[in-house]
């Protein structure tokens, strides 16, 4: 057999999310693959990394009061953990905001403007003339045009899923300032797709799935492709473009993708390996994408044309995978189903959902179902009631009756041991199709057979009238026991681990070992491989997915209520209390009359101003988002009213320790509230 050289990518997760049940599909599809390909002796590299840039990145930091750079530091650390703790080995988890990554977009842009793939032109979008900024449509905030909903984003709506423009919107406003926004026009950079559509015609038969081809090419083969905008303007959390004198940043879609080639650079130079085998030609070694089914456009048409546009190989194949469901639903936060993998690991062992997956997991663009009960039924009946049982039976009996010494294979058994060892052909190809299900299938084949020729022998009565022919029978089991667990390791690498120990072996790494059978050994003490899943924990698993959708909502309820230190009086109806709360919900807001005793600029946030103030008896910092309406000099010594009983804030530039109360839509549109002259600071307001 040729030995081939392979790398394969699972789309690179985004830093602002938690790992979820749909990543680890992913992520398992590809782990399973690479370490199969490696038993069968191919030489194989597994390259991840977090997507780190683009709006939501902003956002998200910024609602949390802290930069994108922490946050993506966080998230990375937070990812490795969960793909660690899943067993998922990736041979570099990197990021997309690395040195390397730039350079390689610079890289690419210089060559696809020298070959004439840059077209440069105006498009008119919405601005904030009070920020002074673009507005990506995450920054919009207005009134549905579809439903009426308010304070919906400017893509979406989240309650009738409604998409449009921010243009389409009613009551559009800045979601930093509330200012509403102005149109304007700014040029834009874009990559010219259709220069390579005829390259892609050819190239998309052989290089995906046939139901993917087959859709994308009814999408596009009877009409130009659009010209794709690859830029985005500043402020933006990415790489800015050459030329542009930082005013023009590459859109996350581009540089996202190119995270699969600086993190193969990074590992490369870390490993000792030649970067150009893997990118720079075709014939030294093959490249796999894996992906899910609504990233196929980014994968099939924008990234094969843009690796083309500058000269670096475009994928082997890309092999999309459908969706995961949970008991037949999407997985939603709002619906408090949705199983983050901290969440998943909090309650049940990763292997449990390996193998159940993997009982599951086709070649197919299919959505898939996570049934709780199917994955309990399949764990306590399969994996432990008769894979593991099989190697817990035979192991005890020998560690018992026998001082833990095999023998070797009895006669029949020589049989079913010679059917084990041929399945090892296809299993290997099951794996390198995809096809996890039909190994699993085959296992549970061989482990029927293994289970009844035990039964069959009834080692245990066998014992009182011949030992020898006992040994023997449970030589031959533990052997297929063997067996089983090597076609298994790629799936239940820890698990696999355990049975080496318990033969004394080393770590099985490759398929062949199933051809060598063990005799006259002695094993180790038998070790628990695996334990039945308990109901409860499914239950407490689910229970936590509830708790953490409430508290979530709970805190975006919160988080709606003012930014940096302002709360906005206004009032929002909901459906259930007409925009009413009781008196004891009011009494609970602890507000105070307070003195602005001093009031500074912070140099590095144009909208924030660090106050002083006096309660009386007790001095505190708010950092207040109120410096577009006010001069510090302007509020030193004036009362105001306070909230203060609100739970200190850690922000960016230091604690903020209540909230100023203020009227109207922000940006110079804000009024702080004052009592009347008379009152002293830190009087209670009733
Ligand atoms: O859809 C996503 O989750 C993206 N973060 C995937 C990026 S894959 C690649 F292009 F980087
Ligand atoms: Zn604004």
């Amino acid at each position: 057999m040729k030995t081939k050289k392979i790398l394969a990518t699972a789309a690179l997760p985004y830093a602002n999310g938690e790992v979820h049940l749909g990543h680890f599909l992913e992520h398992l599809q590809v782990d399973i693959w690479i370490r199969a390909h490696r038993m069968s002796g191919h030489d194989c590299v597994f390259i991840c990394a977090d997507d780190t840039h683009g709006t939501p990145i902003m956002i998200r930091a910024r609602e949390e009061g802290i930069t994108p750079e922490q946050l993506i530091g966080r998230a990375h650390q937070e990812h490795e953990k969960d793909f660690k703790d899943l067993l998922i080995h990736h041979d570099i988890y990197y990021s997309t905001n690395s040195p390397e990554n730039k350079e390689l977009c610079e890289e690419f842009y210089h060559k696809m403007k020298a070959k004439g793939h840059i077209a440069v032109r105006p498009i008119e979008q919405l601005y904030c003339p009070h920020d002074k900024m673009f507005l990506p449509d995450r920054f919009v905030k207005g009134t549905c045009p579809n439903c009426e909903a308010l304070d919906q984003y400017g893509d979406s709506c989240e309650v009738c899923s409604a998409t449009y423009t921010p243009g389409e919107m009613k009551n559009p406003h800045c979601y930093l300032c509330g200012t509403t926004p102005v149109k304007k026009s700014s040029d834009h950079y874009f990559f010219k797709l259709n220069d390579f559509k005829d390259y892609l015609i050819q190239w998309l038969p052989n290089h995906t799935q046939a139901e993917v081809s087959a859709k994308m090419m009814e999408w596009f083969t009877h009409e130009p492709l659009r010209d794709w905008d690859i830029s985005r303007d500043a402020p933006y959390f990415g790489f800015p473009i050459p030329d542009t004198n930082n005013s023009k940043f590459f859109y996350v879609w581009v540089d996202a993708p190119m995270g699969y080639i600086s993190s193969t650079k990074k590992w490369c130079a870390l490993n000792g390996k030649s970067f150009d085998d893997y990118w720079r030609t075709e014939d030294k070694a093959e490249v796999y994408h894996f992906i899910g089914k609504d990233i196929t456009y980014f994968h099939t048409l924008f990234w094969p044309a843009l690796l083309k546009s500058a000269d670096f190989r475009t994928p082997t194949a890309v092999h999309a995978h459908g969706f995961i469901t949970l008991n037949g639903e999407r997985m939603s936060k709002s619906r408090g189903n949705f199983i983050s993998i901290r969440t998943y690991l909090n309650h049940l062992a990763p292997e449990y959902a390996r193998y159940y997956l993997a009982t599951k997991l086709n070649a197919k663009v299919e959505d898939m179902d996570f049934n709780l009960e199917d994955f309990q039924g399949k764990v306590n009946s399969d994996l432990v009631g008769k894979i593991t049982n099989l190697g817990s039976r035979g192991a005890q009996m020998l560690n018992k009756n026998f001082d833990s010494q095999m023998t070797e294979p009895e006669e029949t058994g020589l049989k079913i041991l010679k059917e084990a060892q041929a399945a090892c052909e296809s299993i290997e190809k099951f794996y390198a199709d995809r096809d996890y299900f039909k190994v699993t299938n085959e296992v549970r084949l061989i482990t029927d057979k293994a289970n009844k020729y035990f039964d069959d022998h009834a080692p245990w009565k066998l014992v009182t009238t011949d030992p020898a022919l006992t040994q023997q029978v449970l030589t031959t089991t533990l052997n297929l026991f063997r067996i089983i667990s090597i076609y298994l390791t790629p799936v239940l690498p820890a698990f696999s681990e355990k049975v080496a120990h318990l033969f004394g072996e080393k770590n099985y790494t490759e398929f062949k070992s199933v051809h060598t059978l063990i005799q006259g050994k002695t094993i180790q003490p038998y070790q628990h491989l695996m334990t039945r899943i308990d109901p409860k924990n499914i239950k407490s698993m689910m229970d936590e997915a509830k708790s953490v959708a409430e508290k979530l909502s709970a805190l975006k309820a919160k988080a709606k209520t003012g930014t940096q230190g302002v709360t906005q009086v206004e009032t929002k109806p909901t459906a259930e209390n007409n925009g009413k709360i009781s008196i004891d919900d009011f009494m609970k807001v602890d507000l105070r009359v307070a003195q602005i005793i001093d009031a500074e600029i912070i140099p590095e946030a144009d909208k924030l101003l660090r106050l002083k103030v006096s309660l009386g008896e007790e001095t505190r910092q708010i950092i207040a988002g109120i410096r577009s309406a006010y001069k510090p000099e302007d509020l030193k010594g004036r009362l105001t009213v306070i909230v203060a009983n609100l739970e200190p804030r850690k922000m960016k530039f230091g604690m903020s320790e209540g909230m100023v109360l203020a009227a109207g839509a922000g940006g110079t549109d804000l009024f702080i509230l004052s009592p009347d002259s008379g009152a002293k600071p830190g009087q209670k307001i009733k």
